[in-house]
């Protein structure tokens, strides 16, 4: 599907950018503070505040949970003035809650925006990852390989051995057996401890020296990290797990009808969209917030699909400071 004409993402991208930085620069008094809930209140607070100036008729598709487990930002919430296009929305307020919790690298504030019905409406269960920065053949890693199949094939695309390549993965138990298979290959793995909506992003830029990301992680950050790489360039592929009936029940409910079905970058996100992120915590894509006596800074990387644009900005904000009481650290 391409972007109805009056999606106007040209102009809408800045109000999104200052959305994601709104969330961010509330959530930064939190940053090592040992609260993930009250981290997290605060970027919902401070995005749906702003998300509520953008002339939209916005609708969230993936969000804070169901209706009845999330009061605000929830799936289904409309937001915007309802004066300008109507639009699907996506959005991961605090995208790594324990790293800002324990001021651990790469937590960032995310959202995503496209016309409506260009977003796959992913429940909340766990989604099979795998992608890779732009520049291989279509399908060079599949799924359907093992893991380490996938890394000889990208490295013989890239023609190099299997140990200039480097892995991106969440540290999760359930990952012990794909990691001790990696293992045998030489490749070098870099493990997270959470945020893989960042994790894939990695693949797309250069300088984190990251060529795949591979594993299971949630499926509403599927979506997001997918709409990130229709934007940077890239390939990823998803496969949703359920781990019960209930799960699959959930899916249903959302509209899934094939439970195996593997999901492309392109049909996670199927129109042209806008993308912003803000660092809340440093990273390897961007910086976090800065605190300094008198002054918040905050960088986002804002993106579009449709021309493939990539910008990184920087705000600073000293009334923000004194408002929210941060002084220097
Ligand atoms: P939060 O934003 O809720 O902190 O999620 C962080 C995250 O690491 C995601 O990036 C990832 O997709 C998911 O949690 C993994 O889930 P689990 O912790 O159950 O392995």
């Amino acid at each position: 599907m391409s972007a109805p004409a009056d999606f106007n993402d040209r102009m809408l991208s800045l109000g999104l950018a200052r959305v994601s930085e709104a969330a961010a620069m509330a959530s930064a008094r939190l940053i090592g503070r040992g609260d993930e809930q009250a981290a997290d209140q605060a970027a919902v607070n401070a995005m749906r505040a702003q998300l509520n100036r953008l002339d939209i008729q916005g609708v969230v598709v993936i969000g804070e949970g169901e209706r009845d487990e999330a009061p605000m930002l929830y799936i289904g919430e409309q937001v915007g003035t309802g004066n300008g296009p109507p639009v699907d929305i996506a959005l991961d307020p605090l995208e790594g809650t324990t790293l800002t919790a324990k001021d651990m690298p790469n937590a960032l504030t995310v959202i995503a925006m496209g016309p409506r019905g260009s977003m796959l409406h992913a429940p909340d269960v766990y989604m099979d990852k795998l992608a890779v920065g732009p520049g291989y053949p279509a399908g060079v890693v599949t799924l359907d390989m093992s893991p380490a199949e996938r890394v000889r094939a990208l490295a013989a695309a890239r023609g190099c051995s299997p140990a200039n390549i480097t892995v991106c993965a969440l540290e999760r138990p359930r990952h012990e057996q794909m990691i001790t298979e990696l293992r045998r290959t030489d490749c070098a793995i870099r493990l997270i401890t959470d945020g893989d909506v960042a994790g894939v992003m990695h693949c797309a830029e250069e300088s984190t020296g990251i060529d795949m990301y591979m594993g299971l992680g949630g499926a509403p950050e599927g979506v997001l990290a997918a709409a990130a790489l229709k934007c940077m360039g890239g390939q990823m592929f998803g496969r949703l797990v359920f781990r019960n009936r209930e799960e699959w029940g959930r899916a249903a409910q959302a509209g899934i009808t094939n439970p195996d079905r593997i999901y492309t970058r392109d049909d996670m996100v199927t129109g042209d969209v806008i993308f912003a992120a803000t660092g809340v915590t440093d990273g390897s894509i961007l910086s976090g917030i800065r605190r300094e006596v008198g002054t918040l800074t905050a960088e986002t990387i804002l993106m579009r699909s449709k021309t493939g644009s990539v910008r990184r900005m920087t705000y600073r904000n000293p009334r923000q400071a004194t408002d929210d009481g941060v002084s220097g650290r």
